[in-house]
């Protein structure tokens, strides 16, 4: 397999959590303080030496993105691409649009909502080496409840909950995860969760089950800035706050 990763960042859906504001627009293209959103997915592939990126997106506001992103070479990327995704399938359903995109390379895939701080390239550079399989991403966290929480075993992940009343681990599972090829034929195996959707959960326990499945860990600030209203105000705040370091 080749090291080339390319990546996929998921940018759908109808933004419930975040209503008024997503009334108007599409949660990705709210700012977080001084930037939309969706730079910060942008800029992170660019970090990690991607090229070619494929954003899916979906509901309304979709020609806006093309409006403010272009062919996406103002943040480093050669070919950025567009798809839509009709309805409301869930983040694996989304990802399985991008097969054709990934044409048997690894992928790396943001949820479009994410802000990571920590570099990216340490990572993508230790799953360019990596035979097979996925890697996630963990962040410790007070409370990971909203969250995909890793259970262990030693220090393995055993299996991952999707937000759990009673977390087995303080850790969140981060909307960064790197995938080999065969992750497409995983989403084509899911059933739809108690909210109707494919869970990037379930396709992550399937890694799991097979014993293929990596992980790292963050150190700095990560935000989920589609979580809630709060967690988006947090995000404009810290990203105000690191700016003026
Ligand atoms: C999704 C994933 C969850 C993950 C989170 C990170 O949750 O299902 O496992 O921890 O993204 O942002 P959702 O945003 O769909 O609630």
């Amino acid at each position: 397999m080749t090291t080339e990763i390319k990546g996929v960042i998921l940018a759908g859906g109808l933004g419930t959590r975040l209503k008024p504001l997503t009334d108007i627009t599409n949660k990705h293209l709210l700012p977080v303080y001084d930037r939309p959103m969706i730079f910060h997915p942008l800029e992170k592939m660019a970090e990690a030496g991607i090229k070619e990126v494929m954003l899916v997106t979906g509901g309304n506001n979709a020609g806006d993105f093309l409006r403010l992103l272009g062919d996406g070479r103002q943040f480093g990327i050669r070919r950025l691409q567009y798809t839509y995704q009709k309805g409301e399938g869930g983040i694996a359903q989304a990802l399985g649009l991008a097969e054709e995109f990934a044409e048997g390379q690894k992928i790396l895939v943001f949820l479009g909502d994410n802000i990571i701080l920590d570099p990216i390239k340490p990572f993508a550079d230790s799953f360019r080496q990596q035979a097979k399989g996925g890697m996630v991403l963990l962040k410790a966290l007070d409370d990971p409840r909203s969250y995909g929480v890793p259970v262990f075993k030693g220090s393995r992940i055993f299996r991952i909950d999707e937000k759990p009343a009673k977390p087995a681990s303080t850790y969140a599972v981060i909307g960064a995860y790197f995938y080999d090829p065969n992750v497409f034929k995983i989403i084509k195996t899911l059933k739809p969760s108690k909210r109707g959707e494919l869970e990037i959960t379930d396709v992550n326990n399937a890694y799991i089950r097979k014993g293929q499945m990596q992980y790292g860990v963050l150190n700095k600030h990560w935000a989920d800035a589609g979580e809630s209203l709060e967690s988006w105000f947090a995000a404009n705040l810290l990203m105000r706050d690191l700016s003026k370091k």
